[in-house]
């Protein structure tokens, strides 16, 4: 392996980028940009995710509230506080932690979050933005897989890549964000036949189907770069990708670790796309 691609030695870069338009910010409008963050029900996962995203908001100086319902709250009930957080112009990004409760209807819920304060990118507007290629809030993990990319100089115009994953939130949007830069992509999912004759051709592989240790070296082409986004706690109780570390690393070119890749990247997308919102809902530029 020639280059761990760390999401750490750019993050720096982007706080110091964030928290300036948060100054500049709360000088014009005297007040923090927000984020809300509504629970529902406390899945352990979901319980640390939300408090890493109210940390990491905090620390860049935005105003940060987490809003927390048993499992077993009727879909209304949570709507209708979204309904109220959409009106209230103090509040500018708004995301529904996933996964929710098997009562919960994803395919209504994914029109609840007013689109100009959809921070992680679900609502049906702003994905036909994000597909037309026009300018919105974007995908959280994805467009923080495309900023860890171009930090790295990692270039993918003429590279052939292959998604494996085709989630709304991971898979589908991180193939159109491959496409726009110039790539030919396969997208790979559980249906997809021989999956490693695919992958053995393929000069980047973005790893999403949440199957711990899922690509070993047997599917990997010599010299490859990959991106593993999935994220698991192992037997050992030890964070491990959807990817063999140790299985590929002597054949890759370039690995993301995890943790301390596309992990850190997804929420620092997701306060970008906070501060984004505020400015745009306020003065229309970023
Ligand atoms: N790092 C981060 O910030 C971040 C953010 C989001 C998610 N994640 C992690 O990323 C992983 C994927 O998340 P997700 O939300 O996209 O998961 P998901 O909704 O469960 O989707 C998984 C996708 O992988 C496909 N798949 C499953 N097994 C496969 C196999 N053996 N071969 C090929 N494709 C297979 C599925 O295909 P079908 O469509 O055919 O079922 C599906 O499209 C999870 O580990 C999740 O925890 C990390």
């Amino acid at each position: 392996m020639n280059l761990l691609l760390e999401a750490k030695s750019l993050l720096s870069e982007r706080k110091n980028f964030l928290s300036s338009k948060v100054i500049d910010f709360k000088k014009n409008f005297n007040r923090s940009p927000k984020l809300v963050v509504v629970l529902v029900g406390s899945d352990p996962a979901s319980v640390i995710y939300t408090s890493k995203k109210g940390a990491e908001a905090q620390a860049i100086g935005l105003e940060h509230e987490t809003i927390q319902f048993e499992a077993s709250t009727p879909p209304e009930v949570v709507r209708e506080k979204i309904l109220e957080l959409n009106a209230n112009p103090n509040v500018d990004g708004i995301l529904i932690q996933r996964p929710l409760p098997t009562t919960y209807d994803l395919k209504e819920i994914i029109y609840w979050v007013d689109p100009s304060k959809d921070v992680d990118c679900f609502h049906p507007e702003n994905v036909g933005k994000l597909y037309l290629g026009l300018e919105g809030l974007k995908p959280c993990t994805p467009f923080g897989v495309m900023e860890l990319l171009k930090f790295y100089k990692i270039s993918l115009e003429k590279k052939l890549a292959c998604v494996i994953g085709r989630s709304d939130i991971v898979g589908k949007p991180m193939s159109a964000l491959l496409l726009q830069a110039n790539a030919t992509v396969i997208q790979a999912h559980s249906k997809t036949k021989n999956l490693n004759e695919l992958t053995k051709q393929s000069d980047i592989l973005i790893v999403a189907a949440g199957k711990p240790g899922l690509i070993d070296h047997s599917y990997v082409k010599p010299g490859c770069i990959i991106v593993d986004v999935g994220i698991h706690r192992n037997s050992k109780n030890k964070v491990v990708g959807d990817v063999d570390f140790d299985s590929v690393q002597k054949e890759v070119q370039a690995i993301t670790p995890v943790p301390g890749g596309v992990g850190p990247m997804t929420i620092s997308v997701l306060i970008e796309n906070t501060i984004k919102a505020a400015i745009t809902r306020s003065t229309n530029k970023f």
